[in-house]
């Protein structure tokens, strides 16, 4: 039986979501069905389909008691909404159904797995989050929530670790059929730890060990984790909160780490090798992974930050979408990430432009459009010096634009959204030092999908993504150059 919080906040989304027009969404991203939405959840394939939940709050477009929004695709690029899945309607997770993951039973039944919120009233009269992770299953519309809740609580703690920052599991199948969790924890230094749980059925859950511990070393707290094997390395996702900047690798705030190394099953000890941000723009946080039936790694985050999110839309009827989905795989200790292929069934009239020079401002027959796959390869002139720097610039009219711009002497790629109409002093730009020889050659592919852009440098090494509201009549797409540079294009629109 539903509960009357769910039946409530079900009646509300459908009533209200027609009040989106098409043109206020993006087309191909997932966005918020009606009101708030942030962290991806629950990212799996379910009878045949994938599903994505999400951090949901259906009444306003600010963060409020989480409920888990959902949605189904068979091509990660065109979704159907469902009815929202959980609400925050027992007593402990009255304050929140936060981020959590899924998986499919052997019974065919769903599992979904989260963390219970509920505020505790400390003696000096402030607020304290207790959480908890708890499960419901269901038939991949509606969940019932076990009546043992919750299934890890505060005695399964390691010594040391807060109850009150205890959160988001994700869970998996080792190769032996029984189940594993890892969770986001806060131990005594105040920093973050991944802990491992295993089950034989799903709901009796043990502690293991600690299975990755941040020591201070990014940011604090670890949210989100995501773990897997990839391309003969183990991967761990999370993002840490209250990073503090090194060089162009991590920003301030809440940023992204990949931690990429080996594991032994055996002993379930994972060993660190390599680390990185995932995304170096402006919007990107907490994504999930999920493998696809033919094998691929598959990546969505969530393409707004706790930093940054205070840039709202002008219509105020939703806020918050996910990111592209993207393939990712390790590659010399590094993650890459390129869209999924298929978003390439929906290019449409495709114009190319070889060895276009571009000395200053430069417009090219056929390069406009907010709906736009792009790629764009540029070398420095060879009859002239190193240019200074090249510029593309999108969503632009007279009044806005949104730029990427690419210095080779310092070898830095700067996105700038601050003419992209917003009236907020958040962040509108981030640098990203761009790997590999300072030639002056680089090659971006670039998303735009009406309200961001996704930035693939160099065939996925490195991704920089922002979002930004401006205008759908803001269209242009322009090119610039500080010196000379050749530059070779291949543009599509997308449908
Ligand atoms: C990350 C996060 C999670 C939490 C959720 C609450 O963005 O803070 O740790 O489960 O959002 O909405």
């Amino acid at each position: 039986m539903n509960s009357q919080t769910l039946r409530e906040a079900r009646k509300y989304e459908e009533a209200t979501e027609k009040i989106v027009t098409e043109q206020e969404r993006p087309a191909f991203h997932l966005s918020s069905r009606i009101g708030w939405m942030n962290d991806p959840n629950g990212f799996s394939i379910y009878q045949g389909q994938y599903h994505m939940f999400y951090q949901y709050h259906p009444y306003s477009c600010i963060w409020g008691p989480m409920h888990w929004g959902h949605a189904v695709s068979r091509d990660l690029l065109h979704w159907e909404y469902l009815p929202a899945a959980i609400a925050p309607d027992c007593l402990y997770d009255r304050d929140g159904c936060f981020s959590g993951s899924a998986i499919e039973m052997p019974d065919g039944r769903q599992l979904l797995m989260y963390t219970g919120v509920y505020n505790e009233v400390d003696p000096a009269g402030g607020k304290k989050e207790v959480q908890t992770q708890c499960i419901a299953i269901g038939d991949g519309i509606d969940y019932e929530k076990y009546e043992g809740n919750p299934v890890i609580t505060e005695k399964d703690l390691p010594e040391g670790a807060s109850r009150n920052d205890f959160r988001d599991p994700k869970i998996w199948r080792a190769p032996d059929g029984s189940y594993r969790c890892l969770a986001g924890s806060r131990p005594a230094d105040g920093s973050g730890q991944l802990l491992l749980y295993g089950s034989d059925d799903a709901i009796h859950w043990t502690f293991r060990k600690v299975l990755a511990e941040n020591r201070n070393r990014y940011g604090l707290m670890w949210e989100c984790p995501d773990f897997f094997e990839l391309n003969g390395k183990w991967v761990i996702l999370t993002s840490p909160q209250d990073m503090l900047p090194q060089d162009f690798e991590y920003h301030n705030g809440n940023g992204t780490l990949c931690l990429i190394g080996d594991y032994d099953q055996e002993t379930e000890t994972f060993t660190e090798q390599y680390n990185q941000s995932i995304d170096y723009g402006i919007d990107f946080y907490a994504p999930q992974t999920v493998l696809s039936p033919d094998g691929r790694r598959i990546m969505i985050g969530w393409m707004q930050n706790w930093d940054t999110c205070n840039l709202k839309t002008s219509h105020g009827k939703w806020y918050g979408q996910m990111t592209l989905p993207r393939e990712i795989w390790v590659q010399n200790g590094r993650l890459y990430q390129k869209p999924i292929r298929e978003l390439e069934e929906l290019r449409r009239n495709r114009v190319e432009h070889r060895d276009v020079k571009v000395g200053g401002p430069t417009l090219l027959e056929g390069v406009r459009g907010r709906l736009v796959d792009m790629e764009i390869s540029i070398r420095p002139d060879e009859a002239e010096e190193m240019y200074q720097k090249f510029s593309i610039r999108f969503a632009r009219n007279d009044i806005y634009q949104t730029t990427v711009s690419f210095r080779p002497h310092e070898s830095v790629m700067k996105i700038d959204r601050k003419f992209s109409g917003s009236r907020r002093a958040v962040i509108h730009q981030r640098r990203c030092k761009v790997l590999g020889k300072h030639d002056g050659r680089i090659n971006v592919r670039i998303i735009l999908d009406r309200y961001s852009a996704e930035v693939f440098i160099n065939g996925g090494e490195q991704v920089m993504t922002a979002t930004f509201h401006t205008p759908l009549e803001a269209d242009e797409i322009s090119f610039n150059c500080t010196g000379t540079a050749r530059m070779d294009i291949v543009k599509y629109d997308l449908q």
